[in-house]
């Protein structure tokens, strides 16, 4: 059998990051696809944490429901249950929150910290047992007093879901970032000075989690630049407490321009696939129609060479994109919507987008682009153009008047729409 057999370990213990601050999280390294869309190569963990003050002890976040034996097997070497006077939760996603109902249903006292933005996922996650609890919407400023420690919280929306937030323990400068700053490595040392090397999957994880809120990661890095930090303690992977400022650069750096343009054009991407060579023609066309504008920067890529994955960088940066594709078996071609699945990761909202195709009879592929370049929520000007087989000279210059328009678009030079008032 070809199945790998874990080595048989005691269970995890709490580690000590700090007096009075406890991981008391678990380890999942059997896991090796995250949230369906994810690979773990090695796993992950679920990091829980407990923050012991004069005043009583907080738990930030808990542990997806599986490992709940674990969490509070450890939990409970550190704290008894009716010492927990607050329970904070960066983040609501069930990989965190798993245990929450079972911990307030041995610790009721426990005031729940929340972003306000979580209020109705927490009411979604506990159901009846809402109303016995204490909730405490909390925003960026406002404090829990744990005595002679204070946490002190951060909104930081969208680093991952919109109720995300960081908090932040000022008199031992730990900042417990729930999703952000963490990635799935599965690795019993903990430490970043400790564990193997998590550089891919550190990198790995910001692609697919945080970079399709690029402008909220940075936002939540403005809020924590100005801090003292001696460890960051996400929710997922090593604790980074070894050069902690060195893993917020290098999320600026991940953030900022992968391709800084040498240019100050706009930019427009044409992508086309073609069998018999018509799209490929209408392709050049719409190129040398777009290029006419010297305010333009058109580049032209024929998908039918490679993979898809190198152009979703320079679509992240680009300003506008335009597909090509002819209409096989009534659909678009797969290589096209291999380009468009892969656009999850990044921001394309905004962007200018389009479509035009050969077709020989039904022609369905340019509208069902067009509607999904909508769905990605980019604006779609101009309608596409559709050409019956091969194009004419005339239908060609259709395809540059097509390629003029974009630009014009780009550039805010387009003509206003000419509005058919027979047609309201
Ligand atoms: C296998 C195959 C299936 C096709 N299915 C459709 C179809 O469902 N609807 C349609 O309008 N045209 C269909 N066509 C016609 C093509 O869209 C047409 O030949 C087009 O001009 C090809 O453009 P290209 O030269 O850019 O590949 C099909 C062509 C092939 C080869
Ligand atoms: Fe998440
Ligand atoms: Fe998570």
């Amino acid at each position: 059998m070809n199945t790998v057999q874990p080595i048989p370990r005691p269970g995890p213990v709490p580690v000590e990051l700090a007096p009075g601050v406890h991981w008391v999280g678990a380890l999942d390294p059997g896991l090796r696809v995250f949230d369906v869309i994810l690979r773990t190569a090695n796993g992950t963990s679920y990091n829980s944490y407990a923050v012991r003050g004069s005043g009583g002890v907080a738990v930030i976040d808990t542990v997806k429901a599986e490992f709940s034996d674990a969490f509070f097997a450890q939990l409970e070497q550190v704290a008894r249950y009716d010492e927990i006077t607050a329970l904070v939760l960066n983040h609501l996603e069930p990989d965190h929150t798993g245990a929450v109902a079972e911990l307030l249903r041995r610790a009721p006292q426990a005031r729940i910290h929340v972003a306000p933005r979580g209020l109705d996922m927490l009411r979604a996650l506990l159901k009846d047992d809402f109303a016995d609890y204490q909730v405490v919407k909390v925003r960026t400023g406002d404090t829990a007093d744990l005595g002679d420690r204070t946490l002190r919280f951060l909104t930081t929306p969208y680093v991952h879901w919109p109720e995300t937030q960081c908090t932040y323990l000022e008199e031992q400068e730990i900042l417990f970032t729930c999703d952000l700053m963490g990635c799935h490595f599965c690795d019993e040392r903990l430490f970043n000075d400790a564990v193997g090397d998590f550089r891919f999957s550190f990198e790995y994880y910001f692609d697919h989690i945080m970079r399709p809120f690029r402008r909220h990661v940075s936002e939540a890095l403005d809020l924590i630049e100005p801090l003292a930090i001696s460890a960051i303690a996400p929710a997922h992977g090593p604790v980074l407490r070894s050069h902690p400022r060195e893993y917020i650069t290098h999320y600026r750096r991940l953030l900022t321009k992968r391709l800084a343009s040498e240019v100050a054009q706009k930019t427009l991407l044409i992508f086309y696939v073609s069998a018999y060579g018509a799209t490929s023609q209408m392709a050049a066309a719409v190129a040398e129609g777009a290029s006419e504008n010297p305010d333009v920067r058109v580049s032209l890529f024929d998908l039918a060479v490679g993979e898809v994955a190198p152009f979703v960088d320079l679509i992240e940066e680009a300003d506008g994109i335009v597909l090509g594709t002819p209409t096989i078996n009534g659909d678009a071609v797969k290589t096209v919507w291999d380009l468009l699945a892969s656009l999850v990761d990044i921001e394309t909202k905004g962007k200018l987008g389009g479509a035009f195709g050969s077709y020989g009879w039904t022609g369905e592929a340019v509208a069902m682009v067009e509607s999904r370049l909508q769905g990605l929520k980019m604006r779609v000007p101009v309608k596409g153009i559709r050409i019956k087989l091969h194009p004419t000279l005339p239908e060609l210059e259709d395809c540059r008047d097509y390629g003029r328009q974009l630009s014009a678009h780009l550039t805010g030079t387009a003509e206003p729409r000419e509005i058919d008032f027979a047609s309201l």
